[in-house]
């Protein structure tokens, strides 16, 4: 079964092609530099760019793969969350294919393609796993019991961590995207100079919360200018405590979900994944309780339409296909 993935809920136009589970190709075309000099995605810019770059990445998809358009069974499209107009792009376009070819059309959900992308990487990787998935838009926690049956254990009830990243590089005058800048910049920073307060949530859910550290940062950088300017505190020591002081808000609450939860493993995606030093603080968490920890590669940690395709080959192998009439949606269903 040859199916394609096409992925633009946000900055990534990408297109994939996979066989019976295995990738054949994986093309992500960034749009990072158009939006950086805004500081951020621009949805509309954003929506403009998929609509010029997406059929070449389709076609340079196809070809890396070694597949005609005529031998695929369906095409697999993220049509949530995300920006609107992004996602309208790639919903219309998915269409388009499906219907002069007459294949199947499957809508796929961005977080369950995230949650899912261990399964591209690892043979031991198996059901049930406790999924974390944490991006730019996204800070979730599943109990993954089988494939379709996801229980919601806890999720950010303010920024998402990714979210929470950008907007502290922002402060710190950081480029965009603030994630791997700040990961960059904490490599050189003392992380024991600042201790940033962990939040406190009053009740016993396993909700996240980051705006609380985030604003700790702020008020830190008004009060200390001084310290500041004389290099008596440097930007990457700021930068190394936020993310010494995040992460470990993460693994803290990992801990007790696991402690809750006992499965034989964790699967952590989604753009934020990519930061070594979080996986490094869930790793020893995971380790006390012998839990098996999968982080997929770089490429499929941050979006990409491999996983969106492996996902909805798990959905076509089951019939669970789409008709002409879905539509997007800018929340996740999950
Ligand atoms: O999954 P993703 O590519 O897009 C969404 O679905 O949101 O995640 C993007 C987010 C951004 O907020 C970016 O700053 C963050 O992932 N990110 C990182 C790192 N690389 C990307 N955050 C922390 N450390 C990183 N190395
Ligand atoms: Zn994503």
């Amino acid at each position: 079964m040859i199916v394609l993935g096409i992925e633009t809920s946000c900055d990534e136009t990408s297109a994939a092609v996979l066989e019976d589970g295995r990738l054949l190709s994986n093309v992500i075309y960034s749009q990072i530099d158009t939006h950086r000099i805004y500081g951020g995605v621009v949805p509309e810019i954003a929506a403009r760019e998929h609509m010029a770059r997406l059929p070449a990445v389709v076609d340079e998809a196809m070809k890396k793969a070694h597949v005609t358009f005529s031998e695929l069974h369906g095409v697999a499209v993220t049509n949530r969350p995300g920006l609107a107009g992004g996602l309208i792009v790639g919903v219309s376009y998915a269409k388009a294919l499906c219907s002069a070819l007459d294949i199947k059309l499957i809508g796929v959900d961005h977080l369950e393609a995230h949650m899912l992308s261990p399964f591209l990487e690892n043979e031991a990787f198996k059901f049930p796993f406790l999924g974390l998935v944490i991006s730019g838009g996204h800070t979730n926690v599943y109990l993954a019991e089988d494939f379709g049956a996801y229980k919601l254990l806890g999720s950010t009830r303010d920024d998402a961590a990714g979210e929470a990243f950008d907007k502290v590089a922002k402060m710190l005058g950081l480029p965009y995207p603030g994630g791997p800048s700040i990961s960059k910049a904490a490599l050189s920073g003392d992380p024991q100079k600042i201790v940033f307060p962990q939040p406190q949530m009053k009740d016993s859910s396993f909700d996240f919360s980051f705006s609380g550290i985030k604003t700790s940062v702020l008020y830190y950088l008004q009060r200390n200018e001084e310290k500041l300017k004389s290099g008596e505190v440097t930007k990457e020591d700021v930068a190394a405590a936020f993310q010494k002081a995040l992460s470990r808000s993460i693994s803290n609450k990992m801990r007790r979900i696991f402690a809750a939860h006992p499965v034989a493993s964790v699967a952590i995606t989604g753009g934020v994944a990519a930061n070594a030093f979080l996986r490094s603080e869930i790793e020893k968490v995971a380790a006390e309780k012998h839990i098996g920890v999968y982080v997929p590669s770089m490429l499929l940690c941050t979006d990409n339409a491999g996983m969106v395709a492996y996902a909805g080959y798990e959905h076509l192998r089951r019939g669970t296909t789409s008709g002409m009439d879905m539509e997007i949606a800018t929340a996740s269903e999950m």
